[in-house]
């Protein structure tokens, strides 16, 4: 999908070929694909990946070596005698290790092989190399040594290139390049290719490349030459569909001639088949001639493709399924909106996710004995009135079976999804509660078990939502189906006069992949994000909803993995912005357009009171994924369609003025931290992301109740990520580019308030690439430990989540007087002069009570659990 743009030029830059001079001269740009790709991995001499849909080049964390050979065949695709007027290698980067890295290209000066290994996986660690294959050591394995291992390569760089983080196309091309191509012309039997050399000083410079095995023909490396030739040449196709290149009148072609003027580079054979999928919800393949894909109306996947190697995707029409309005839970005890408790189960269903599908097996929540939904039911809650929920583990088979295997494969990879494969536990995101209840993602029930949380709503109105948080497996599970709403009011809010009834309406909107028997399409392996290629919203793929004329309120939440939206109406027209993940904003915003990455929510008026009836207006996305990326791609522009229709509406106005808010005072900031956002190696699934370096076990933070703190999110990659802190809102202070100067962050620019979008409560951020933003927020009532994460699934699944540890000052660690944990505690926030301070000793006699009391207690304390401190706080 991402090289969608530069593909379009390329086949343009193709159309306008040959485009005739004075005389016989004859110019043109041919895409010329290689005939061979292969990795040489350092480790091992028997090492390679042949047949794999990745090329690395540069070092892993920790010291291997990559190299990445490519060859082209020059002299078929281009006639002899030419002139080469320029030359350029595009190679779409696909997963990064580091920061941007040069990447050179040398030339190979040894004949060297690509046979049929297979790395596997993420492809990182190479595979064993069959015969023929290229390795570190060989040339042709087991047979032909190189001179030098790494590959015979000639003294210099051919072409050098600077290749960023971000997934996406990087070019090599200039005079070097220029050169070696017109030598390879005129010189056959010295084209051995290149070798694509990373940055080999250090460790962790690897660059991963698709290589011309990727299923997506797109992405494949790609060579494109523009010369000029000397009389006219032709696209000359041999039976079997291979093209090569010959002089006008084409005397020369052994099969069909393709006329004056035509080019290898666009593929005219007609033998030249490619996977060639129909457009529809049958998602079939054939293997056609381009021409005779495009006759049915089919979409031609690139020739050379197979139907084995592309599964084509599932097309189907939008908007023709009505929007489902999720019901109410309702309680099993108390008031429904009140004093209330509740059973809420998870349960395996079938739902027909688009009219054109069969059903799709997925897991949802349901409040009654049997049946479930996603998104789940709406729980109602009330500003201090508590709900109680048994979150019950209900998911079994058909015959009524406890489950004991997930679904979707579980990669064992991920920081504890080992622990099972049915575990789930769920989390109220953006309540303000025990940690008891908050869902700890290790606290898990599996089938037939369940757990009693407490919602006191002892914070203000908003939409929160719920959703599972099982350690290692949280991506599964929310993938499958099980989040849903729950939303909190006052009566404050309720006397504003704002849309309700059927006039309020909470949109669930996420991305999925389905196949065409309706089953869900998950990578069986963890990638660092997943986009789905359909967007849902409430469940059903591409909803319509009719509207009466007047307003309505959306309560919207992002429940995707990994994709962010940017949501506007298709006629350009404006909407109110009223709330936010924390509920009412000061007052209404008018906006166009409104980003949200997973987990944000928004709370918005849309008025179609002047819309006729019958008038259409589609709610569209314009993020691209991943995101930003690069405008335009990766986007899922479809995202619901609006149709009006006669009736009456409500046409109240929205009140001027929503709700006080109050900014925290930097001033009362006991303690500032740094959380930097990186990704790191990992030795299961190649790469993983941290924060800090650290993972889920390492806990490092222990916010002192009733303090108020800065937290500072770095963000040192490509993407953004929309970090979540639990039990407390937080307010946004500011953000501020960055770069890195020998590895250390140094600002740049002035820094910038938060948007009006996010000026209010959050508790979801979006964090920027080379971006410093800094949040504040006070830890309010409930001890204990808490979570605080990349929302990404897919990152927060792989150690991008971690946890802090709220604490009171002297007995911190545990009723057991004050002891080594609580000098250690008091250390870790001691920071500047921590007020855990206060209740050490001044052991040193300096005075004061120090950090330097705190390490002198807490190394006297190691192994003695007595009271090492003076007790006053206690
Ligand atoms: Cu919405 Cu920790 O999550
Ligand atoms: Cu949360
Ligand atoms: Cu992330």
């Amino acid at each position: 999908m991402r090289n969608v743009l530069r593909r379009r030029l390329s086949v343009f830059a193709v159309g306008a070929v040959f485009l005739a001079f004075a005389g016989h001269a004859v110019a043109g740009t041919v895409s010329i694909a290689p005939v061979k790709d292969n990795t040489l991995f350092s480790e091992d001499g028997a090492l390679s990946n042949g047949a794999g849909m990745y090329l690395f080049a540069g070092v892993t964390n920790f010291g291997g070596l990559r190299r990445a050979l490519l060859q082209f065949d020059i002299a078929a695709a281009i006639p002899a005698g030419a002139t080469i007027n320029g030359a350029t290698l595009t190679l779409s980067l696909s997963k990064s290790n580091s920061g941007p890295r040069t990447v050179v290209l040398r030339r190979v000066i040894a004949a060297w092989g690509e046979a049929g290994s297979d790395a596997g996986g993420e492809e990182g660690q190479g595979g064993a190399a069959a015969p023929g294959d290229a390795t570190w050591t060989h040339a042709f394995f087991d047979t032909d040594l190189w001179i030098s291992p790494g590959g015979d390569l000639a003294a210099g760089n051919v072409a050098t290139s600077v290749v960023g983080s971000i997934s996406q196309d990087y070019v090599w091309s200039g005079a070097g390049l220029t050169a070696l191509v017109q030598n390879w012309l005129d010189n056959p039997q010295v084209n051995l290719g290149l070798a694509v050399i990373g940055d080999e000083a250090g460790t962790g410079s690897t660059k991963r490349f698709d290589s011309m095995q990727n299923p997506t023909v797109s992405v494949r490396p790609q060579l494109d030459v523009d010369f000029s030739a000397l009389g006219a040449t032709g696209a000359c196709c041999a039976g079997d569909g291979t093209c090569t290149s010959v002089s006008d009148p084409g005397s020369a072609c052994d099969g069909s001639y393709q006329g004056s003027g035509s080019t290898c580079g666009s593929n005219p054979c007609t033998g030249a088949t490619g996977a060639c999928c129909t457009a529809d919800e049958t998602a079939a393949c054939g293997e056609l001639t381009q021409s005779a894909c495009a006759s049915q109306g089919g979409v031609f996947q690139g020739a050379g493709g197979s139907c084995a190697a592309s599964e084509c995707p599932v097309v189907l029409t939008p908007y023709v399924d009505p929007l489902p309005i999720p019901s109410i839970a309702q309680p099993v005890s108390g008031i429904g909106g009140g004093v209330a408790t509740y059973d809420i189960a998870a349960r395996q269903i079938t739902a027909q996710v688009h009219r054109d599908l069969p059903p799709t097996l997925l897991w949802g929540y349901g409040d009654g004995a049997s049946g479930a939904t996603t998104p789940g039911p709406v729980i109602e809650a009330s500003v201090g009135e508590q709900v109680t929920v048994n979150w019950i583990n209900d998911l079994r088979d058909s015959g009524g079976q406890a489950l004991t295997k997930h679904h979707l494969d579980v990669d064992l990879c991920p920081h504890g999804a080992s622990l099972g494969e049915t575990r789930t536990v769920v989390h109220l995101h953006g309540a303000h509660t025990a940690a008891e209840f908050d869902g700890y993602p290790e606290s898990t029930t599996v089938p037939g078990q369940s757990s009693t949380y407490e919602y006191p709503n002892n914070q203000l109105p908003a939409l929160l939502w719920y959703h599972d948080h099982a350690l290692g497996i949280t991506r599964l599970n929310l993938y499958m189906g099980l989040a849903g709403f729950y939303i909190i009011r006052d009566d404050v809010e309720g006397a504003l006069g704002l849309p309700a009834g059927e006039f309020e309406v909470p949109l669930m909107i996420l991305d999925r992949r389905l196949r065409a028997d309706g089953t869900l399409e998950y990578p069986s392996a963890w990638q660092e994000h997943f986009h789905g290629d359909k967007i849902l919203v409430n469940g059903k793929v591409w909803p319509f909803m009719e509207v009466k004329p007047g307003k309505y309120r959306f309560r919207v939440v992002n429940a995707s993995g990994s994709r962010t939206l940017t949501l506007s109406l298709s006629d350009g027209a404006s909407f109110q912005m009223i709330g936010s993940d924390g509920g009412l904003l000061t007052a209404p915003l008018t906006l166009s357009e409104i980003t949200l990455g997973p987990a944000e929510r928004a709370d918005l008026v849309m008025d179609f009171e002047a819309y006729a009836p019958g008038t259409e207006v589609i709610l569209s996305n314009s993020a691209p994924a991943p995101f930003p990326g690069t405008p335009g791609v990766g986007v899922l522009p479809d995202v619901m369609k609006f149709v009006a229709v006669a009736g009456t509406g409500f046409t109240g106005a929205v009140a001027a003025s929503l709700r006080p808010f109050t900014a925290f005072d930097e001033a009362d900031t006991v303690v500032e931290r740094d959380f930097e956002l990186a990704k790191v190696a990992d030795v299961c699934t190649g790469s993983a992301w941290a924060i800090n370096g650290l993972g889920w076990d390492d806990l490092s933070e222990f916010p002192l109740l009733g303090t108020t703190e800065v937290w500072r999110f770095i963000n040192r990659s490509g993407i953004m990520h929309p970090m979540h802190v639990h039990l407390d809102s937080f307010q946004i202070i500011d953000r501020q580019d960055f770069t890195v100067v020998n590895d250390e962050i140094v600002p740049s620019g002035s820094p910038l308030g938060p948007a009006p979008a996010e000026a209010g409560w959050k508790d979801t951020v979006q964090v920027y690439p080379n971006e410093i933003v800094r949040v504040i927020t006070r830890f309010e009532d409930f001890k204990g430990r808490f979570a605080y994460h990349c929302h990404i699934a897919e990152h927060e699944d792989q150690e991008m989540m971690r946890q802090f540890e709220t604490v009171v000052c002297g007995d911190t660690g545990g009723a057991d007087g004050v002891s080594a944990t609580d000098a250690l505690i008091a250390l870790a926030n001691a920071v500047g002069a921590g007020p855990c301070m206060t209740c050490l000793c001044d052991v040193d006699g300096g005075g004061t009570v120090t950090a330097t009391d705190a390490l002198l207690i807490l190394q006297s304390g190691v192994g003695q659990p007595v009271t090492l401190g003076c007790n006053a706080c206690l």
